[in-house]
């Protein structure tokens, strides 16, 4: 089973859209396997971002993430990592579809609401970065034989 790491940014909290991005990903059918609100240190950013380092915009991009609260949540699924991001929309929040969260409620990329794992191997290594074994359950819900086949 796919694992993504999902990050509900600062603008989204401040803008009290953390509920609403929560609801799409469990309507979508995904199984939450840890969830917490914390502040992103200065380290963990420049870890996450660490691919980004050498980018402009890696700077003002670290600003962000850590400028205020998030929620960081794992995601469990078939195919999950692909599922999430169709959900959240391309990074642009311009060329995001509508339906989508970046395409429903963002305009700019430096703005664009939440992160989502792009890889099964960044989501594995994503997900080690932000949650503790223990903080993470391995559990299956009543519903998980009507969503998974
Ligand atoms: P994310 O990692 O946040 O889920 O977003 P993503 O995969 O759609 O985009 P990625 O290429 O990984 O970029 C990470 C974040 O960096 C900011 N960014 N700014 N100014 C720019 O050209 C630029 N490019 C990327 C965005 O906030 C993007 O989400
Ligand atoms: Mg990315």
């Amino acid at each position: 089973m796919e694992r993504t790491l999902i990050i509900i940014k600062p603008d989204a909290v401040q803008r009290g859209l953390t509920g609403e991005i929560l609801r799409r990903f469990e309507q979508r059918g995904l199984r939450i396997v840890g969830m917490k609100f914390m502040q992103v240190s200065r380290e963990l950013a420049e870890k996450h971002y660490d691919v980004h380092r050498e980018r402009p915009f890696f700077a003002g991009l670290v600003e962000y993430i850590t400028a205020s609260p998030v929620v960081v949540i794992a995601l469990e699924g078939t195919d999950a990592i692909a599922a999430a991001r169709k959900t959240i929309g391309a990074t642009k929040p311009v060329e995001a579809e509508a339906g989508t969260i970046r395409g429903d409620f963002a305009l700019e990329i430096g703005r664009n609401l939440v992160h989502g794992s792009d890889s099964v191997e960044n989501g594995q290594i994503e997900v080690a970065n932000f949650f503790v074994e223990s903080e993470l359950a391995s559990w299956e819900r009543a519903t998980d034989r009507w969503i998974f086949e």
